[in-house]
């Protein structure tokens, strides 16, 4: 039997490997002008106003709720159909995160049941793109400006999926990228934030490093560097060394893309049919990023357990956070959240796949279980 096939199986290019390299030997390790060349480049090629390179996705998310104003006595709607550093990040920023239910049959936040979890402590709307496919973000968008809101985009799994044609990130006041070991375009660990206000960036500009105006920064005869520092900041910076393997892995980042896409279609129309297998909603207007090719199935264990014995991995990636103590437990008033929950499974589909493992993947969920 030939290896199994994962889920994920990241590679970094030779390109990328010619970067890390060279700035190896430049001796410039920690945030330099690197850094500042990723920051263009994300910039030109998602189409991202004001991008601040990080060395995670949850700095992105704590950053911006930092930046947005959030904090104490705040309430933040978000999904508990995602990775737990979600709603950590509201905690970290001193809020609290109110979970709210998914479309139907859908991973993604239903802006009708956001709108119904409203209250006046309500700061802001955190949705994640979940899998990479976009939510609805045309009535999130208008949900958040029509009752004065902060819209936060967790695009961590979704760079380069776009909605109505213009990239994620950009329809809320601030938007929120991963560059970690498996997501679509990795630094090893990294994350990118993107923030509408120009003030508000100012701010995480200088919350990214110690709360330091890096760029008003003036030296004195002794070499030493004098930052007025009026807020708390945190190590929150990328380093050249992240940005050189970022900087070579955008140059395949289209290619990758355009793989995903293709697999995502034909896995789309060569699954439709299964009996005991489900389909989720896409998003009308959206472009996703396919970054995970969740489906939902009937008897998950008998489906796992048969995909295993045919030699492809399949997971339950990401099972809701609210079940989690420190969130006081799957909540009983998200009845979609937890048949999305109860199904949920996902098939290995990624740039890395050639054409032979995707059809081994289609077998192999067609064999039945
Ligand atoms: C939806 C989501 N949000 C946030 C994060 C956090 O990103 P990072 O691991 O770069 O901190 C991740 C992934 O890890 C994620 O999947």
């Amino acid at each position: 039997m030939p290896d199994a096939i994962a889920l994920f199986d990241p590679r970094v290019s030779d390109a990328a490997r010619a970067r890390v390299d060279a700035c190896l030997r430049s001796g410039r390790l920690s945030e330099g002008p690197l850094v500042a060349e990723f920051e263009a480049a994300l910039a030109a090629a998602f189409g991202l106003p004001r991008v601040l390179a990080l060395n995670s996705g949850t700095a992105a998310l704590h950053l911006a709720l930092l930046a947005l104003g959030v904090g104490p006595g705040d309430e933040v709607v978000t999904t508990a159909q995602t990775f737990v550093a979600t709603p950590l990040a509201v905690l970290h920023a001193g809020a609290t995160p109110v979970f709210a239910d998914l479309e139907e049959g859908g991973p993604n936040l239903d802006p009708a049941d956001v709108a119904r979890r409203l209250t006046p402590r309500t700061k802001a709307i955190l949705a994640v793109h979940y899998g990479g496919e976009p939510c609805d973000l045309g009535a999130l968008a208008e949900l958040a400006r029509s009752r004065g809101l902060a819209l936060i985009e967790d695009a961590a799994q979704a760079l380069g999926a776009t909605y109505r044609g213009r990239g994620v990130g950009t329809w809320g006041d601030a938007g929120a990228f991963s560059f970690q070991a498996i997501k679509p375009l990795t630094t090893g660990d990294g994350g990118a934030l993107v923030l509408r206000d120009p003030e508000a960036h100012r701010r995480a500009y200088r919350l990214r490093w110690f709360g330091i105006d890096r760029a008003g920064r003036v030296a004195d005869e002794l070499g030493a560097g004098h930052w007025p520092i009026t807020e708390a900041g945190h190590k929150y910076h990328m380093n050249d060394l992240a940005a050189a393997l970022g900087l070579g892995q955008l140059e395949g980042f289209a290619a990758a893309l355009a793989r995903r896409r293709s697999l995502d279609a034909l896995y789309r129309a060569e699954l439709a049919a299964v009996p005991g297998l489900r389909l989720t909603p896409r998003t009308p207007g959206a472009e996703g990023a396919c970054w995970l090719f969740t489906v939902l199935v009937e008897r998950r264990t008998d489906f796992a357990r048969a995909l295993r014995s045919r030699g492809v991995e399949a997971a339950a990636w990401h099972r809701r956070v609210d079940a989690h103590p420190l969130f006081g437990g799957a909540r009983a008033d998200l009845p979609r959240q937890a048949a999305f929950d109860a199904a949920q499974i996902a098939l290995p589909l990624r740039d890395t796949l050639d054409d032979d493992a995707a059809a081994r993947v289609l077998r192999a969920v067609k064999a039945g279980w």
